[in-house]
């Protein structure tokens, strides 16, 4: 089978924390020289919990050989696309106040990133930003990324009532942000259509040769333990990958390209069409 014909269906399941103990995991060069990898691979602007940046490389080897444009219904950090660096793509998430940090990197980009740079790392700061709510978009965008580069693990953690909760992590760098790649960064945002909403009406415009990479919350309670839902105050539920699995199906029949990352959890595997292909990688040593 065809690599193309592979991704068509591609279900690339993890979760597994033993290295495959095969020697060498694969890398890219495929796609990238060893000498250009440092200098091409961007890493996303944010941290953010099951951000794939550190599996960017198997994706990126798994890739269609042509593609119209790369959608990220479900976009967090966006890995994918600041590796890919696609010439067209579009990032949509439930998360208002992580789109607006995007918009505004892309639109006032100078002004966002002379703000950022004037500040430092402090405790009281971060929770003086994180009682406030400003309703500002740059002062937004400035919150979003002081609390992000600061909290505890990369975690964004809302309450119910959508309030931000994340203590502040056990570190205090002296350096918060590296300026040019925030500028990198912005640049490549030009290229991407930002959207705040549920994955389901994104799903519904795609055309046939896009490529969509689909990386869901796990559901609390699910077997494998990995459960993290809480990135805003509407929690992904299995009711969610029921929908999600149905739009796969009409996304595949359009030709659409997918690939779908799950936790490697029986339960929820189950949910999904039967005939995808599954890749299982294993997180840990790269
Ligand atoms: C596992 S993270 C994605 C990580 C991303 N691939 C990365 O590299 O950072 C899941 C994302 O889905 C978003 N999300 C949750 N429910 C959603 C929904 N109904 N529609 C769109 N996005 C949703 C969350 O806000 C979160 O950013």
């Amino acid at each position: 089978m065809s690599a193309v014909s592979r991704l068509k269906w591609g279900v690339f399941i993890y979760g597994e924390s033993a290295y495959n103990g095969r020697g060498r995991v694969p890398t890219f060069e495929i796609i990238m020289s060893a000498r250009s990898i440092k200098d091409k691979l961007i890493r996303p602007p944010i941290r953010w919990v099951g951000g794939k940046f550190q599996i960017v490389r198997y994706l990126l080897k798994l890739l269609p050989e042509n593609f119209s444009s790369l959608i990220e219904p479900m976009a967090g950090s966006a890995a994918f696309f600041f590796a890919l660096q696609p010439q067209k793509g579009i990032l949509l998430d439930i998360n208002e106040e992580l789109i607006n940090y995007y918009k505004v990197l892309r639109a006032k980009s100078a002004l966002l990133i002379s703000r950022l740079m004037s500040l430092k790392a402090s405790k009281h700061l971060y929770y003086e930003m994180r009682s406030a709510n400003p309703s500002d978009e740059l002062e937004r965008a400035v919150r979003f990324a002081y609390l992000n580069r600061l909290c505890w693990n990369g975690v964004y953690r809302v309450n119910k009532n959508g309030f931000f909760n994340v203590p502040i992590g056990s570190r205090l760098p002296k350096k918060l942000w590296d300026k040019c790649h925030l500028r990198k960064c912005a640049r490549l945002l030009q290229r991407a259509e930002l959207y705040k909403g549920d994955f389901e009406e994104t799903l519904r415009y795609c055309r046939k040769a896009d490529l969509v990479f689909i990386d869901p919350p796990y559901p609390k309670g699910s077997k494998s333990g990995l459960g993290f839902n809480r990135y805003s105050s509407i929690r992904f539920s299995i009711e969610d990958h029921y929908r999600l699995a149905n739009s796969i199906n009409n996304l595949v029949d359009k030709n659409v390209y997918v690939m779908v990352a799950l936790t490697n959890d029986e339960e929820l595997i189950s949910i999904y069409p039967s005939e995808l292909n599954k890749t299982v990688w294993k997180a840990g040593r790269p």
